[in-house]
C-alpha cells in the first residue's frame, strides 16, 4: 500500500522583509484582507499542530497543493518551506505545486521566485523541458502528475486557468508510458469541477480539463482552494470515472467539518481510501474524521 499524504492551503502569515513598496495594489488589498480576516481564520498553532500529527503519521509521499503564502512574499514561502522542513519530510518525499495566493502579483510570477524557493520538492522525472509545469514525480506504483492552474488574475479574482499550452503537456504526461504504467495522481490547486461559485473563484478551462481526462485517463485527481472536503467524479477513457478530491485548509480555524485538516490517500491496487484527519478542540490533537473508499467506483 501507497500512503500518499496531501495537505493544502497553508496560507502562512510572513510579513518578514517585505518593503513597503511590496504593499501596492492587489497586494495591499490582499495585506488589509489577511489583517481583517484571515488573521482570525487561518491560525499558526494549528498548522503547527498538524505538523505535529503528520510527523507521527506513516506515510510514503506529501503533496502540497497551493496556496502557502497569502499574498506571494518570499517570507511566507520560506516559513512553509521551515514547515515543512520540520515535519521531517524530505525533498524527494514531497512535492509543492503554487496556489493562487502564491501567483499574487504578475511581477513575482515572472521572477519565478516561487520555483526558485521549492525547486528541490519539484525535481521531475519527466518535464516537457523547458516548461515547468506540469511535471511528473515518479515514486514505486505511483506517478504524480502536477499542474499549475495559477495566474495573476489582476481583478482580484481567484480564478484560475492551465491554458491551451498546459493542457496539452498534461495529457502528453499523462500518456506518457512510465506515467500511464502507473497510478496516475493529477495534482492541481484549482478545482476541475465547480463546487462553489461564483465563476471569477473557479478554474475557467475545467470544461477543457474534463476533456484532457476523458480521452487520456487518470486514477485520481486531488485538489485544494475552497478550503473544505470535497468529493467529485470526472469521466474517463471507456466508461471510467475518475475520483476527485478536495482536501481542506491546513491552517483554517472553523467548525469541525472545515477545521484544521489534512488527508492521507491510501492507494492498495485499484482501491484508493481517503482518510482525513482533523484538527480535535477538545484535545488539542488530530483525530480521524472521515474514512471513504472512493475507488473502484460503484454506481
Ligand atoms: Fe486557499
Ligand atoms: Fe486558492
Amino acid at each position: 500500500m501507497f500512503r500518499l499524504a496531501h495537505v493544502t492551503d497553508l496560507h502562512v502569515r510572513n510579513f518578514a522583509g517585505a518593503r513597503l513598496r511590496d504593499f501596492f495594489g492587489k497586494r495591499a488589498i490582499g495585506a488589509l484582507n489577511l489583517a481583517l480576516i484571515r488573521r482570525r481564520k487561518h491560525r499558526p498553532e494549528l498548522l503547527e499542530a498538524l505538523g505535529d500529527d503528520l510527523r507521527a503519521r506513516a506515510h510514503d509521499h506529501l503533496v502540497v497543493s497551493g496556496d502557502l503564502g497569502n499574498v506571494s512574499l518570499s517570507s511566507e514561502w520560506r516559513a512553509a518551506r521551515s514547515w515543512i522542513e520540520r515535519i521531517g519530510a524530505s525533498t524527494e518525499n514531497t512535492t509543492v505545486i503554487p496556489g493562487n495566493h502564491d501567483a499574487y502579483v504578475q511581477e513575482v510570477v515572472v521572477s519565478g521566485a516561487f520555483e526558485q524557493l521549492f525547486a528541490a520538492f519539484q525535481s521531475a522525472d519527466l518535464r516537457l523541458e523547458p516548461d515547468t509545469y506540469p511535471f511528473a514525480r515518479l515514486r514505486g506504483e505511483i506517478a504524480l502528475v502536477c499542474a499549475n492552474s495559477c495566474v495573476p488574475t489582476g481583478d482580484l479574482g481567484a480564478w484560475g486557468r492551465l491554458g491551451e499550452a498546459q493542457l496539452r503537456r498534461v495529457e502528453a504526461l499523462l500518456a506518457a508510458p512510465e506515467v500511464r504504467a502507473r497510478f496516475r495522481v493529477l495534482v492541481i490547486h484549482h478545482p476541475p469541477v465547480m463546487h462553489r461559485p461564483p465563476e471569477n473563484r473557479n478554474l475557467r478551462d475545467r470544461a477543457q480539463l474534463a476533456e484532457v481526462l476523458a480521452r487520456v485517463g487518470a486514477e485520481l485527481v486531488v485538489h485544494g482552494h475552497d478550503h473544505r472536503d470535497e468529493f467529485a467524479e470526472l469521466a474517463g477513457p471507456e466508461g471510467r470515472r475518475i475520483p476527485v478530491v478536495g482536501a481542506g485548509s491546513a491552517s483554517y480555524a472553523g467548525t469541525t467539518d472545515r477545521c484544521s485538516r489534512y488527508n492521507i490517500y491510501e492507494i492498495d491496487g485499484a482501491r484508493v481510501d481517503v482518510v482525513t484527519y482533523a484538527h480535535d478542540s477538545a484535545s488539542g490533537g488530530f483525530r480521524e474524521f472521515r474514512r471513504r473508499t472512493i475507488a473502484p467506483i460503484v454506481s
